[in-house]
């Protein structure tokens, strides 16, 4: 028996649990919020598709009852406020640490041995926060950001190259920021040919550009942050852990000297399976990446010194 909890029924953390009993990721989903009856409608409403579509999924919709959040065996970090048209992630960082912080220790109180996935703004220095203040092996915390930023990259190369999704792969590292992140696109391919023997570095430029204010884009366009591809990317990580599929797939990792880099939480690529973060896999980097993921780094530090009295 598999049992995950959603923390958060706005719009990513409802979607989040929607992917997870559509395609029968756990046996069981908890979405919890703080907001009397939301989770339990949206619960509701996405049990009442079960008959239609054939799940066998148990989901149950719950107002801050962490109780029955018990015995869960992977927990979907949401909570906080979304950004809104022309705010950075980082913005948040004053009003979404205090929320991270507590539903982090009211989620371990009752499932202490939970890997977390954290999907809150700003997702690489929430995940840092998590980090300090849960004293939980490093392996446990994933930020779910580069899956997010990944999957949005190989939707721009797919649409640039005319080419079905699944058979293209990209890469995003580096900060879950409009201006952090930092799409591989040397890395870029097409069923394992170099995506640049197809496009010209102008394309692969573009495409670049665009996956870096993707989420950005549609904040401006819905007028919120968006949620079906966040939502499918942290539903993407709870299965590479409970189906211990070992899976390449980047997020935010804490790290100790891998990339050259320590104490903090950025997106690389990493093995994600049954205990989590598996194994942090080191791409060869050339001259100007390496620049690229130094400055990052340096950027997310930085969001990170606004912690201080946090944690
Ligand atoms: C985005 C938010 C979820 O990138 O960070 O859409």
């Amino acid at each position: 028996m598999s049992k995950v909890t959603v923390v958060g029924a706005g719009n990513v953390g409802a979607t989040c649990a929607n992917v997870l009993v559509t395609c029968g990721i756990a046996d069981e989903v908890v979405l919890l919020d703080i907001k009397e009856g939301v989770s339990e409608g949206k619960a509701m409403d996405i049990m009442q598709t079960a008959s239609i579509l054939g799940l066998n999924t148990r989901l149950t919709g719950v107002t801050n009852d962490y109780e029955a959040t018990a015995g869960s065996d992977v927990v979907v970090i949401t909570s906080g406020i979304p950004r809104k048209p022309g705010m950075t992630r980082e913005e948040l960082i004053g009003v979404n640490a205090g929320i991270v912080k507590s539903v982090t220790e009211q989620l371990l109180k009752y499932s202490p041995d939970a890997i977390i996935v954290c999907i809150s703004n700003p997702m690489d220095t929430m995940t840092y926060l998590i980090h300090k203040t849960s004293g939980l092996p490093k392996h446990r915390i994933i930020g779910m950001g580069g899956a997010l930023d990944s999957a949005r990259f190989k939707y721009f190369l797919s649409n640039a190259l005319g080419a079905n999704p699944t058979e293209v792969e990209g890469i995003v590292i580096g900060g879950h920021g409009d201006t952090t992140m930092i799409p591989l696109t040397r890395y870029a391919a097409y069923r394992g040919v170099p995506a640049s023997q197809y496009l010209s570095q102008e394309t692969l430029s573009e495409v670049a550009a665009s996956t870096m204010v993707g989420g950005a884009t549609l904040t401006k366009l819905l007028g919120t942050s968006a949620w079906y591809a966040p939502g499918a990317a942290g539903a993407q990580m709870v299965k590479a852990i409970l189906h211990n599929e070992k899976k390449l797939i980047s997020c935010s990792a804490l790290l100790d000297g891998e990339y050259g880099e320590k104490d903090l939480c950025i997106g690389v690529p990493a093995i994600i399976g049954k205990n989590g973060i598996e194994k942090i896999v080191e791409f060869e980097l050339n001259d100007a990446e390496k620049e690229l993921f130094r400055k990052s780094a340096e950027a997310v530090h930085k969001t990170n010194e606004a912690l201080a009295g946090c944690c």
